[in-house]
């Protein structure tokens, strides 16, 4: 187990700054991802605290022990900062077995014969390999090779784990049934996870706490998925983390209305959103009820499909399409199953509101 400690760190690529001053911090025997769309710098970074790479400035720690530094130019190579790696195009060596390939970091180390076939085979009996050590990765399937490489990863020990994206080439089913593994293999060997993502499905299930970072390498907000999920910081951070509704807004007397219109969505705003210049209501597809009557916004039914426990609607409101989802079961108990062209009423909870200008900025 040990921290990692990111402070000021910059890289720079030509002209083009892929990271500028970067802060980060995860604590010791912690599973922390970083969740980001694809080219915002999450592999950079990986790679800077692998040692792959260097910063241009800044510092980097694992441990409390500065294995880079920018100013100075110094690097402790990879292989001295005792961390496993998985890289999603990582592969394993396809002319080794398994054993062989889980074994051969620690042949690299010169670790005695004997003690290294046990501890490559109590590598591979963790990752859920028994009695496949003599296979060779073509006998495997997808999910299996790349618990090999997690094995492979995981032998030496490390106090640190890096993983970049190692699900993304697996198909769904077993990437949720690894995302559990991955959990449980923390939990029993203690190292601290840095996970690198641009999936939030797989952020959310596996991780203690989350840094959302943007296109820019910047980092929104960090905190537990619970947090990042329920109370995003601004727009990005909210579209980021899933299907995401903004319903142009305005606000009159303490209360909220379909811009431009007389639709109530809120009949009060929480203190801090009263100020908002050209608000938007966010609001996930469940943070809506499609009703027949009685209050609420009046809309239009657009588009219905059944996906089974759920019933996935489009609905004009104001002129804008919101994507909105109900519980198939307990519409149908309450005969609230709409047909598209059916006027409804929408009502709204759980609305966090946003100044339109941010979401501009969050949309480019
Ligand atoms: N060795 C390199 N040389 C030049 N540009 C690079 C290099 N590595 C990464 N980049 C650039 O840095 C940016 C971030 O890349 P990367 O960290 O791979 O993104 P991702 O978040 O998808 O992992 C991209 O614009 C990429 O083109
Ligand atoms: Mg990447």
């Amino acid at each position: 187990m040990a921290d990692i400690r990111l402070a000021g760190v910059g890289k720079s690529y030509g002209t083009h700054a892929v990271l500028g001053g970067l802060d980060l911090e995860v604590r010791s025997g912690e599973c922390f991802t970083i969740l980001g769309p694809s080219g915002c710098g999450k592999t950079v970074l990986l790679r800077l605290v692998a040692g792959f790479e260097s910063p241009d400035s800044g510092t980097v720690s694992i441990g409390g022990k500065v294995v880079a530094d920018g100013a100075t130019k110094r690097s402790v190579p990879p292989e001295d900062r005792r961390i496993g790696v998985v890289f999603q195009d990582y592969a394993v060596w396809p002319h080794k077995t398994v054993h062989g390939n889980v074994a051969y970091p620690l042949e690299v180390r010169k670790v005695e014969k004997e003690s290294a076939k046990a501890r490559a085979m109590a590598g591979i009996e963790q990752v859920g390999l028994f009695g496949l050590h003599d296979r060779l990765p073509y006998q495997l399937s997808g999910g299996q090779q790349q618990r090999v490489a997690l094995a492979r990863a995981l032998v030496s020990e490390p106090d640190v784990m890096l993983l970049d994206e190692p699900l993304s080439n697996l198909d769904a089913n077993l990437r949720e049934e690894m995302r559990f593994e991955i959990k449980e293999l923390q939990r029993k060997t203690e190292s601290t996870i840095l996970y690198v993502t641009h999936d939030q499905e797989v952020a959310l299930a596996i991780s203690d706490r989350i840094a959302v970072m943007d296109r820019g390498g910047r980092i929104r907000q960090i905190g537990t998925p619970a947090e990042i999920f329920e109370r995003p910081v601004d727009p990005f951070v909210f579209r980021f983390l899933g299907i995401a509704n903004m319903l142009p807004a305005e606000f009159r007397n303490g209360a909220a209305y379909v811009r431009g219109g007389s639709e109530p969505i809120a009949e009060s705003l929480p203190a801090d959103a009263a100020g908002i210049q050209s608000p938007l209501a966010g609001f996930r597809p469940m943070d809506a009820v499609l009703d027949r009557s009685g209050p609420g916004a009046s809309g239009k039914v657009l588009r219905a499909s059944l996906l089974g426990p759920i019933v996935d609607y489009r609905v004009e409101v104001g002129g804008a399409t919101l994507r909105i989802q109900q519980l198939t079961e307990e519409a149908t108990a309450k005969g609230l199953v709409f047909k598209e062209g059916e006027a409804c009423k929408v009502r709204f909870h759980d609305l966090r509101w946003f100044p339109e200008s941010e979401d501009k900025e969050a949309a480019e």
